[in-house]
């Protein structure tokens, strides 16, 4: 069973990020497909901390939605949370 940190995946399956698709909606389809793991989509860093309403809504997630990973864009680097 994969393992990241403390949290434990119920498989190794994992919704890879993209941008423009993984948004809320289609995360959830992808856990009842089957997805142990699912990235949100790509969100800016900069435009988050400029624009927080907006980026409240990329960030958008539920009790479903769960182990959730967001991938955040800053400047010229990419990091996971
Ligand atoms: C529409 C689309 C958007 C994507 N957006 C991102 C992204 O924002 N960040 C990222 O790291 N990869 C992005 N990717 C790459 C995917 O996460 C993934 O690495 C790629 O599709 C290869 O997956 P595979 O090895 O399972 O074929 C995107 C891919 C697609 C098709």
């Amino acid at each position: 069973m994969l393992k990241i940190g403390n949290v434990r995946l119920k498989n190794r399956l994992v919704l890879a990020p993209m941008a423009g698709v993984t948004n809320l909606a289609f995360r959830i389809l992808a856990r009842r497909y089957g997805a142990g793991l699912a990235f949100s989509e790509m969100v800016d860093a900069d435009g988050m901390f400029y624009d927080i309403h907006r980026r409240k809504k990329e960030f958008s997630t539920n009790s479903e939605d769960a182990p959730v990973t967001c991938q955040l864009f800053w400047g010229a680097g990419r990091y996971a949370c």
